[in-house]
């Protein structure tokens, strides 16, 4: 797969070869245009099959929100209208197809802002009306649970942990639809409590791979930031950490900014070192009390190099099959979602034109 940014400022990963494009969608059963517009990322994908991504684009937010230190709902929801046509297009013409060569939408209507997943639904609806293509709809967190089947061949059952901006949860995945949840945040998301130290220490929006940069030149023994091991139980709860931290940056006297620097790589390391050790615990605790040889991680967090490193290191010392996504496919994307929506379209779950979103949507 190849990643490059086009004129329009997409990112656009696609399968480097229009005749090994073609080829598979000649020998293809099903091809599946997959569309999230969840949260601040309008994405479009093309895949086969639910497993060959044809083509990905993603038409980024993050300058338009960057100044306000978080999503702004309605900026967010403006944008997707904006850019909806555009990524859906640029998806189609890198897979080398067009709209009739498709035989399902695969739409994620939440959980996620309502604003933003009303334009995906929106426009998955119109199309497939317009067009007699089927709709199948996605939950967000199904998507990040499949998108392990985008790179890698796997059977069930497998450990999921979902690490983003909104979610943080722990799944057995027995089979499509036969999920139990062992464990989920209590308050804060993981990827939320970077965004919202990022934020104290005016670091901009999103939070997650700037205090990645910046901890790998910290120590992360330099504060002892507390871990919350909810007893007996794979909950997590991040709250207490960013207080932590905030309490920390109030209580710093004022330094030279030659020091200052020194000391927000300190922070960012010691923030950082206190999630993913409670993310690998957590994770390895499953494992030995589960019994599960296999451990998909997705969701933004996933691509932070110090989780994934640390991570390996326990599969390792456990001898457990990972599945680390590549980065692309960390972060919100609709690959994921086509992945997922194939096994709906084989399961005959077609959505009606009734279909809303629904910001609030458990698994
Ligand atoms: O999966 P995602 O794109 O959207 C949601 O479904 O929420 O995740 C976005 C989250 C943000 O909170 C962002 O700060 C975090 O993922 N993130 C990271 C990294 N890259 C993105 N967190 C830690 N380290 C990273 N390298
Ligand atoms: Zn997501």
């Amino acid at each position: 797969m190849e990643e490059c940014k086009n004129s329009n400022e997409l990112v656009v990963t696609s399968n480097k070869s229009r005749k090994e494009n073609s080829l598979l969608v000649t020998h293809r059963s099903s091809l599946i245009l997959g569309i999230d517009t969840s949260c601040d990322d309008t994405s479009a994908s093309v895949v086969v099959d639910g497993e060959r991504i044809l083509s990905n684009v993603v038409s980024s937010q993050s300058d338009i929100h960057k100044k306000y230190g978080g999503i702004v709902p309605e900026l967010a929801s403006r944008r997707h209208v904006e850019m909806i046509w555009l990524v859906v297009d640029e998806a189609l013409n890198n897979a080398g197809i067009t709209l009739d060569d498709i035989d399902a939408i695969a739409v994620c209507y939440g959980p996620g802002l309502i604003g933003s997943l009303l334009v995906g639904c929106g426009f998955a609806k119109a199309v497939g009306y317009a067009k007699k293509i089927p709709i199948v709809a996605v939950n967000h967190l199904e998507g990040h649970m499949f998108s392990v089947f985008l790179e890698n061949k796997l059977s069930f059952p497998f450990l999921s942990l979902i690490v983003s901006g909104g979610h943080t949860s722990l799944y057995i995945v027995n089979g499509f639809r036969q999920y139990v949840e062992l464990g989920r945040t209590r308050d804060d998301a993981a990827g939320e409590a970077y965004d919202k130290v990022a934020k104290l220490l005016g670091l901009g929006y999103p939070g997650g791979p700037v205090i990645d940069k910046l901890a790998r030149e910290g120590n992360p023994k330099a504060f002892d930031f507390p871990r919350a091991y909810v007893p007996e139980s794979f909950d997590f709860s991040f709250s207490g950490l960013k207080t932590a931290v905030r309490n920390a940056v109030s209580s710093q006297s004022p330094v030279a900014s030659s020091q200052s620097y020194t000391l927000l790589c300190d922070i960012a390391a010691s923030f950082q070192a206190a999630v993913v050790d409670v993310l690998v615990r957590k994770v390895e605790w499953a494992i030995v009390r589960k019994g599960i040889k296999k451990i998909a991680l997705s969701g933004g967090v996933s691509a932070n190099s110090e989780l994934r490193r640390r991570v390996k290191e326990m599969a390792e010392e456990r001898e457990v099959e990972l599945f680390l996504p590549s980065i692309p496919f960390c972060t919100d994307n609709a690959a994921m979602i086509a992945a997922a929506g194939y096994c709906h379209y084989k399961a005959g779950n077609i959505a009606g034109i009734d279909l809303n979103p629904k910001a609030y949507l458990p698994l």
